[in-house]
């Protein structure tokens, strides 16, 4: 019997590293769609810029690949301009998945993606869904909310754009959208879905900056919410998250804000 393996596009990324590393866990091969040369990468490495490069798709590599998992995107606060990557790069995504004959994509959107959502950031997404959605594969498709834990750059990302309105978040942590992503290939009762995936803490976006580094701080400037939308960090104005996610993937989300001791 072969190997099974999985195709991650993004996995160099902050989502894609700890993906990686919970497959390698569970014995599982990663086939990495990369866009420039890694050393040492705990994958097999295939060439594939989504968006440069143009020409025939890139070999099958050998063994049995279970499913696709399109995390190439861009981060919340990382870009003003996301449509080309979130919807090329996933047209690209679909061919290379039907040429290499693979049964099930995962795609990692964003909370909030529909067709009038008030962003470009969500309507790139939404776009990006729907070409999963009509691929003709199976599919599982997950709306994170703002994703948290050790190496996440947001943090300092936020602190960089100044002082952040009086608005609430409700982040989820790296390694259960990674569990999420992961259960979402066995788990035949999740497929053709779309989830939104909250944390269970609603927390103050102020209070996400407090370990970011205070040097950029002392120029600080009121961010109001449109820049935030303009970032992708559209938030929602009710603030309640749909639960579905926790039921039928059976995972109890970890808080991103542990209680200080007095
Ligand atoms: N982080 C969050 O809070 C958050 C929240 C909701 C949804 N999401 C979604 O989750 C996914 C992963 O997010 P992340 O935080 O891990 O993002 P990230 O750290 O910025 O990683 C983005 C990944 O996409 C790859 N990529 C960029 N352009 C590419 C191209 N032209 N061709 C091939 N690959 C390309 C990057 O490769 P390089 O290493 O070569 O740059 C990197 O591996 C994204 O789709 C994002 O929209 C993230």
């Amino acid at each position: 019997m072969e190997p099974k393996s999985v195709v991650v596009t993004g996995a160099t990324g902050f989502v894609g590293r700890e993906l990686v590393h919970r497959l390698w866990q569970a014995g599982i091969g990663v086939v990495g769609l990369i866009r420039s040369g890694e050393q040492d990468a705990p994958f097999v490495p295939v060439l594939l810029n989504l968006l440069e490069d143009k020409g025939p798709m890139p070999e099958r590599p050998a063994g049995d690949l279970i499913g696709l998992i399109h995390l190439a995107g861009h981060a919340p606060v990382s870009t003003k301009e996301p449509s080309a990557l979130h919807e090329t790069g996933t047209a690209r995504t679909v061919e290379l998945a039907e040429h290499w004959k693979i049964p099930k994509l995962v795609y990692v959107s964003v909370q909030g993606a529909t067709m009038t959502a008030p962003t470009a950031f969500q309507q790139s997404k939404w776009v990006a869904e729907e070409m999963v959605a009509h691929s003709g594969m199976k599919f599982v498709i997950l709306r994170p909310h703002l994703i948290l834990g050790v190496g996440s750059p947001t943090p300092e990302k936020l602190a960089r754009l100044g002082r952040l309105p009086d608005a609430n978040v409700r982040p989820v942590h790296v390694a259960d959208v990674v569990e999420a992503i992961i259960r979402s290939l066995w788990l035949d009762t999740v497929d053709g879905k779309r989830y939104e995936i909250a944390g269970p803490q609603l927390v103050p976006l102020s209070s996400l900056t407090e370990q970011a580094s205070w040097s950029f701080m002392r120029r600080r400037r009121m961010v109001n919410r449109r820049e935030l939308d303009a970032w992708g960090l559209s938030i929602p104005r009710q603030n309640q998250a749909d639960g579905a996610w926790v039921a039928d993937f059976g995972i109890l989300p970890r808080p991103i804000l542990r209680a200080r001791n007095p």
